[in-house]
């Protein structure tokens, strides 16, 4: 819990290099991510060349911390080895999560730098590395020692939390929308509504009233 509720995106680095213990973790980590039908359609190119690690900077217009980090971990999928057609963002979205968390864990700095689905990134990306068209690069991940510290931020937000049936809060947070049955009274009582008349299933608008 702790590495993941404090991990935050860290784009300043020391020049100390990733050790190979510690890159290997890592890919452990990203190796051990759930994927559909246990595919695991990931391939992972590591990139600690500096020539290269510049000539991303130049197609991925926010990647500028990659003039400095000693090392990037392009997450790619790998279309052949997909069980389900479809998944293999979720499956490789899995493994870069993993992969943030476990360096967050060894006191290492990252940031996912997205490239898919932008055409153009994921074509520059693609003739950087030459990529086969079978393969989709998803991200960039810059990996080094924190030249900078961040507060944990916490996002944790009950209003994005529903309980069997969808309470949306309207912007002006006077009302919520709810699709229910309002004779349950689970959701009165959590909304803390005291009067509230009866209605079938429909979609209806009722006061916000949270304690
Ligand atoms: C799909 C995706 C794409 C992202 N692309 C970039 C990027 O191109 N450049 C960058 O500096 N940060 C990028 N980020 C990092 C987000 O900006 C960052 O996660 C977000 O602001 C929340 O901050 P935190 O990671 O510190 O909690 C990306 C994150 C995700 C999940």
């Amino acid at each position: 819990m702790k590495a993941i509720l404090e991990r935050r995106s860290i784009r300043k680095y020391t020049g100390e290099p990733v050790s190979d213990a510690d890159l290997k973790d890592l890919l452990k980590a990203a190796m051990a991510a759930p994927s559909a039908g246990n595919g695991q359609p990931w391939e992972f190119i590591i990139v600690n060349d500096r020539q290269l690690l510049t000539e991303i900077t130049k197609v991925h217009p926010y990647s500028a911390m990659l003039l400095q980090a000693p090392l990037a971990i392009i997450v790619c999928g790998k279309l052949d080895n997909e069980r389900y057609k479809g998944y293999w963002a979720q499956d490789c979205s899995a493994a870069t999560e993993n992969i943030l968390i476990a360096a967050q864990s060894k006191g290492l700095g990252t940031v996912w730098l997205g490239v898919y689905p932008v055409e153009e990134r994921v074509n520059g990306i693609r003739k950087i590395f030459k990529i086969p068209e079978n393969m989709i690069p998803l991200n960039v991940i810059a990996v080094g020692h924190p030249a900078e510290k961040k507060k944990p931020s916490d996002r944790y937000d009950e209003n994005r939390i529903h309980f069997n049936h969808l309470l949306l809060l309207n912007e002006n947070k006077k009302h919520i929308w709810v699709h229910v049955k309002i004779t349950s009274v689970k959701i009165i009582k959590h909304y803390g509504i005291r009067k509230v008349k009866k209605y079938r299933l429909e979609t209806i608008q009722i006061p916000y009233l949270k304690n």
